[in-house]
């Protein structure tokens, strides 16, 4: 049940360095994040999987003493385009047309909306539209890790512009938003039994 795994969950602060997610389970993670929703369909993201011991080796140091960086099996950097314009609208306008054989027309129609609402954004607007985003991809990616019993911690404490540099990212035309690291826990992770801090039903939810 989702719930269940849900309270399984929990933002872990120790991984045991010796466990690794498996190719099968990795894969359904990917599919996670393919699948997540966005504003229009217009996925503006990438996400860098990364297991390699000595590039975490480099990130730990800008992370804020999040070790998990370095702990995962494989860390997630969850990045955005730094653009997204018109060429990113007529990619999608070119995967429905194939896919779905849609009419041109209509379809052209809500091409040229997706390209107004772009071009309305600042670039800081749109930066932070991109992130709401992949913060969704996010939630996405931990609610299918908990299905499967693989671990996560979501991060949002590391230095942005460091990563960019040591991972190369603005060569690749990206910029870094946010983290997710995978693994298994270290049974001694205390942060493992610690209570749901969660506010009452009726504080966060009303019903009309
Ligand atoms: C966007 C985001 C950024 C976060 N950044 C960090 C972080 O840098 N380090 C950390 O240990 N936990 C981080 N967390 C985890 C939260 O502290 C944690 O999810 C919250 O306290 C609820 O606890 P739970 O996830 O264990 O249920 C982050 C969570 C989110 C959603």
């Amino acid at each position: 049940m989702i719930i269940e795994d849900f309270h399984w969950r929990y933002a872990t602060k120790s991984f045991d360095p010796g466990k690794t997610v498996g190719e099968s389970h990795l894969q359904i993670l990917k599919d996670a994040l393919r699948l997540s929703p966005s504003s229009f369909g217009l996925q503006p993201w990438k996400f860098i999987f990364i297991s390699d011991a000595s590039t975490k080796g480099k990130l730990f140091p800008v992370s804020w003493g999040n070790k998990q960086v370095q702990d995962c099996s494989h860390l997630v950097v969850m990045c955005s385009p730094l653009s997204l314009g018109d060429a990113d609208v007529d990619k999608l306008l070119a995967l429905a047309e194939s896919a779905t054989g849609a009419n041109e027309s209509g379809l052209l129609k809500y091409a040229q909306i997706m390209k107004d609402f772009l071009s309305n954004l600042d670039e800081a607007q749109k930066q932070r539209w991109m992130s709401e985003q992949i913060h969704i991809a996010l939630g996405f990616l931990m609610a299918a890790a908990a299905q499967i019993k693989v671990d996560t911690c979501p991060m949002g404490g590391f230095l942005s512009e460091e990563y960019d540099k040591i991972l190369n990212l603005k060569e690749k035309g990206l910029r870094s938003v946010v983290l997710c690291a995978l693994g298994y826990r270290d049974e001694a992770d205390k942060y493992a039994h610690a209570p749901k801090l969660r506010f009452k039903e009726s504080d966060v939810i009303e019903s009309l």
